[in-house]
């Protein structure tokens, strides 16, 4: 049983019931092929059964190095880029307070921050300054081991640590998440006897969240990844057994996007009306552009954040370029209870709210802006969540993860990997002479010179 819904009667305007169900059986013969690794890609399907197949073992481990991290340090600094570092955030900020960083010295739990996304000076100086008087420990995260970004500042990072605690004791508050047998990250976590975990070789960074990669992170922040992965297990077991596609909200979701897209919807926006959830609509953004953004297709991941967006991006959504379709994250039950208070000058004018909740508020704002937006001819579909649990996110990130692979398959693109992340790569390898990207360097400097 799970209890993420998907609607699409928002969207019946442009997609015809009748049409969708047509697609019933493209849509399920695309998820076999994902079972039974028949597709492009599928030497990446071990997000697949990951829920099913993670071991106690596993997360009692994970639990475990939790704890010990929790008994050395306040803060904790999650290097990584990518589908190595948005997962965790996306969960971890979706779960804690919006401020909990500001309470940090409060809480019961490390302060999680992060580097290694960004190649700014500025960043890192900030971090090592804020980290200077602090008790902090380091979990690394990358998959191959050589990405420029983390490598820099988890380079920063493990010499800020060595110099104020002592190599050993450095040694004893790193741990590394990467590949189990190649990688400068391995090598070094073998000679220097770092805690490590393995990213498996067939699961690719962005389907890696269910993975130690967002699993640890998401245990020393203090959330509960066992109902985190039974959630994830939940919506695995529904999505295979479910075969009607009305009842089978990833593979609806692939169908309903998909047929939009070949009528112009170009573009979806994800939007949420609760702050906590930025970082999953960041983690949704790269999943689907990552997976789907080749051979010139694939439908453009934008994400918007309401109401705050309402007066920023309104505008555009409601009367801009006809190319759009939003996806609407609703959340049913916020976690308490806000009263709009009376105010005997009512000088706003809201006495009309006193006593409503703003949840309330919320809700007619979303409904309001979904029926705007529809007469403006912008598809809806909404996801709705009953409240924002780890059970719940577990649901939500299995779903996204299938309704990419789906999609990704109706697109005729291979989801799972991304030859064109390379291109910069490559330049900026030259541009900083890098040994072994000299013809590459001679090139690009004509180029800018
Ligand atoms: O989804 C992906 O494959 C990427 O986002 C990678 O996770 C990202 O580039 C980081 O790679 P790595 O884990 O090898 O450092």
């Amino acid at each position: 049983m799970v209890e993420l819904k998907l609607r699409i009667d928002k969207t019946l305007d442009f997609v015809d019931p009748n049409e969708i169900k047509l697609f019933e059986s493209e849509a399920a013969l695309l998820q076999n092929k994902i079972y039974d690794k028949k597709g492009a890609g599928n030497d990446f399907l071990g997000w697949v059964n990951l829920p099913a197949e993670t071991d106690d073992a596993l997360i009692a481990d994970i639990e475990e190095t939790a704890a010990r991290i929790k008994a050395q340090s306040k803060v904790v600094v999650v290097v990584g880029i990518g589908g190595s570092y948005l997962g965790a955030r996306a969960v971890i900020d979706a779960l804690s307070s919006n401020f909990y960083q500001m309470q940090y010295q409060q809480a019961d739990n490390p302060m999680v921050v992060y580097a290694g996304q960004n190649l700014s000076e500025d960043y890192m100086a900030e971090l090592l300054h804020f980290l200077d008087d602090k008790d902090y420990s380091i979990i690394i995260i990358s998959k191959s081991g050589t990405t420029t970004e983390p490598a820099i500042a988890f380079r920063l990072l493990r010499a800020h640590l060595e110099k104020k605690v002592g190599e050993q004791n450095a040694g004893e508050r790193i741990y590394a998440i990467t590949d189990a047998q190649r990688g400068a990250l391995k090598t070094l976590a073998t000679e220097k006897g770092y805690k490590s975990y393995v990213i498996a070789d067939d699961v690719g960074g962005r389907y890696s969240v269910l993975t130690p990669v967002g699993l640890l992170p998401i245990a020393v922040a203090g959330f509960d990844i066992r109902k985190l992965v039974k959630g994830a297990r939940a919506m695995q077991e529904h999505l295979q057994q479910e075969k009607e596609l009305l009842k089978n909200p990833a593979a609806l979701y692939a169908v309903v996007r998909n047929m939009l897209y070949r009528k112009g919807k170009t573009t979806e926006i994800m939007a949420s009306y609760t702050p906590n959830l930025m970082y999953m609509v960041e983690w949704w953004k790269q999943l689907y552009g990552e997976s789907e953004g080749k051979e010139q297709k694939g439908i453009f991941p934008a994400g918007v954040n309401f109401t705050a967006d309402l007066h920023s991006m309104g505008q555009y959504i409601q009367d801009g370029m006809r190319n759009i379709f939003e996806t609407v994250i609703r959340v049913e039950n916020p976690r308490y209870i806000m009263e709009i208070p009376h105010d005997s000058n009512d000088l706003d004018g809201l006495n009309f709210l006193a006593g409503k909740r703003m949840s309330y508020v919320n809700k007619m704002a979303e409904e309001g802006t979904m029926l705007a937006h529809l007469d403006g001819q912008v598809p809806n579909l909404e996801i709705i969540l009953p409240r924002i649990d780890e059970s719940v996110l577990g649901e939500l990130i299995y779903f996204f993860e299938m309704g990419c692979a789906i999609s990704g398959y109706m697109l005729e693109v291979n989801p799972f990997d991304q030859p064109g992340v390379e291109a910069y790569k490559k330049n900026m390898f030259a541009l900083l002479e890098k040994p072994g990207f000299e013809k590459e360097t001679a090139e690009i400097k004509k180029r800018i010179s």
